[in-house]
C-alpha cells in the first residue's frame, strides 16, 4: 500500500498548509511568469519543502500553463499534462532530484555541471531539486557556485535543507530564501482528520490530537504515524470490522501521554496531592509509558500554565499548539495556582528530567522531586 503521506502530498500550492507567505510569493511569481532561477527552501523536516519544490517545477514546465494564458494567471499547475504527470511520477527528463545526503552528491553535481547547459529534452526548463543540500562537499558547492553565477536561462535550481547555517554564504547570497515553519497542531489535526475520513479510518478526537502532537510540527511524521497506527489496528482486527482507534491505542503505540493525562497529573501536583500524583505515576508506568517523555511533557505543560498565569494574553500564542478544551484546562490550572509554586515545580521537574535521561532508575527522580515539593 502506498504510504499515506505520499498519497496526500498536496498537488496545488493552495493545499500546502501553514506556509502562507511562501506560497503567496511563489504563486504571484507564477501568475506573472517571473519565477527566479535559484531558491533555497529551509526548515524542519516534514513541513513541505520537497512538496513545494515539485510544485514549483510543475509551474515552470506545465504545458497547459504554457499554452493557455488565462490558466497561467491562476498560478497553479494543471496536474494533467504530460510534464505535470512525469514530475508527479518522478520520471521527468528535465526535473532532476538529487539527494545530497547519499554520497554527498559528488557524482550528481558533476552530472549537473555537465548537463545543465544543454537545452531541456522536452519541457521549458531544466529544474534541479537538491535535497539535504547542506551535505554537499566543498567541491560540489564550488561546482554549483559556478552554475549559480551564470545560470543558463532555462535552468532553475532549488536547494532544500534543514540546516541553513551549513550552506556557504556565496551560495545563499545568490538564491531567494524561503523559510518553512513547523505546522501548528490544530492545522495538523485538521489534515489528519480529513485523511482519516477519506481512508475510512475510525479514530476518535483525543487519539488524533495525540498523533498530531507527536508530529511536533512535522506533518509528514504525523501522517506516517497515523498510517502505522491504522495498519496496526486493522491487523489486530483480523479483517473483521475494527473498533475505533482511541487515545489508549495511540498512547501504547507512541509511549506518550495524551495532554489530558498530563493535565490530570499537573492538576494533582498543583493541589499538592502527593499520594494521588504517585499513584498516577505508578499507573502510567504500569501502562508502559516512558516516564522521561511524560516528565518532558509536564515541563512543557507547566511552562504554558506559568505563562498563562503571568500573562493571559499569551492564550493567542498557545492556540497554535493547544485545542480549545486544552486551553480551557490550562487556564483553569493557571487561575487556581500560585506562580511561585509552579516555578518551584518547574525547577524540580527540570532537575529530575536531567537525572532521568541517563539514570537506570526510571521514574525515581520524578517521584523524589514530587516527594520533596508536595505535601502528603
Ligand atoms: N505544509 C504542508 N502542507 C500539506 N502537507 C504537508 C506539508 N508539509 C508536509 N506535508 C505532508 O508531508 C509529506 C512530506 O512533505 P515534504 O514536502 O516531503 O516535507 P519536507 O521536504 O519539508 O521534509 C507530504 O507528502 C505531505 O503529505
Ligand atoms: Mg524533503
Ligand atoms: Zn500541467
Amino acid at each position: 500500500m502506498q504510504a499515506l503521506y505520499r498519497k496526500y502530498r498536496p498537488r496545488k500550492l493552495e493545499d500546502v498548509l501553514g506556509q502562507e507567505t511562501n506560497i503567496e510569493i511563489i504563486k504571484n511569481a507564477a501568475k506573472i511568469g517571473k519565477i527566479g532561477q535559484a531558491y533555497i527552501f529551509y526548515g524542519p523536516r516534514g513541513t513541505g519543502k520537497t512538496t513545494t519544490a515539485r510544485l514549483l517545477a510543475k509551474l515552470l514546465n506545465c504545458e497547459k500553463r504554457r499554452d493557455d494564458a488565462a490558466f497561467a494567471k491562476l498560478g497553479e499547475p494543471c496536474n494533467e499534462c504530460r510534464e505535470c504527470r512525469a514530475i508527479d511520477a518522478q520520471n521527468s527528463f528535465d526535473v532532476t532530484e538529487i539527494d545530497a545526503a547519499s554520497n554527498r552528491g559528488i557524482d550528481e553535481i558533476r552530472n549537473l555541471k555537465e548537463n545543465i547547459r544543454t537545452a531541456p529534452a522536452s519541457a521549458a526548463h531544466r529544474v534541479y531539486i537538491i535535497d539535504e543540500a547542506h551535505m554537499l562537499t566543498g567541491a560540489a558547492f564550488n561546482a554549483l557556485l559556478k552554475t549559480l553565477e551564470e545560470p543558463p536561462a532555462h535552468a532553475v535550481i532549488i536547494l532544500a535543507t534543514t540546516e541553513y547555517e551549513k550552506l556557504p554564504p556565496t551560495i545563499t547570497s545568490r538564491a531567494q530564501r524561503f523559510v518553512f515553519r513547523k505546522l501548528p497542531k490544530t492545522t495538523i489535526i485538521k489534515k489528519l482528520s480529513s485523511m482519516a475520513q477519506a481512508e475510512g479510518i475510525a479514530i476518535d478526537d483525543a487519539a488524533l490530537e495525540l498523533i498530531a502532537a507527536a508530529g511536533e510540527g512535522s506533518l509528514r511524521d504525523a501522517e506516517s504515524l497515523l498510517g502505522q497506527i491504522a495498519s496496526l489496528a486493522s491487523a489486530a482486527g483480523d479483517g473483521k470490522k475494527t473498533s475505533t482507534i482511541d487515545l489508549a491505542a495511540v498512547e501504547r503505540a507512541t509511549g506518550r501521554a495524551g495532554l489530558r493525562t498530563v493535565y490530570e497529573l499537573a492538576a494533582r501536583m498543583v493541589k499538592g496531592d502527593l499520594k494521588g500524583s504517585l499513584a498516577q505515576i505508578a499507573a502510567l508506568q504500569d501502562d508502559g509509558h516512558d516516564m522521561v517523555q511524560v516528565t518532558k511533557e509536564l515541563i512543557h505543560y507547566f511552562r504554558k500554565v506559568l505563562s498563562l498565569a503571568l500573562n493571559p494574553s499569551l492564550e493567542s500564542v498557545f492556540q497554535k499548539e493547544l485545542t480549545k478544551d486544552e486551553i480551557a484546562d490550562a487556564k483553569k490550572l493557571a487561575a487556581s495556582s500560585n506562580p511561585a509554586f509552579i516555578i518551584t515545580l518547574l525547577k524540580a521537574l527540570i532537575r529530575a528530567y536531567a537525572e532521568m535521561r541517563y539514570s537506570p532508575f526510571a521514574a525515581v527522580p520524578l517521584e523524589v522531586a514530587l516527594a520533596e515539593n508536595l505535601g502528603s
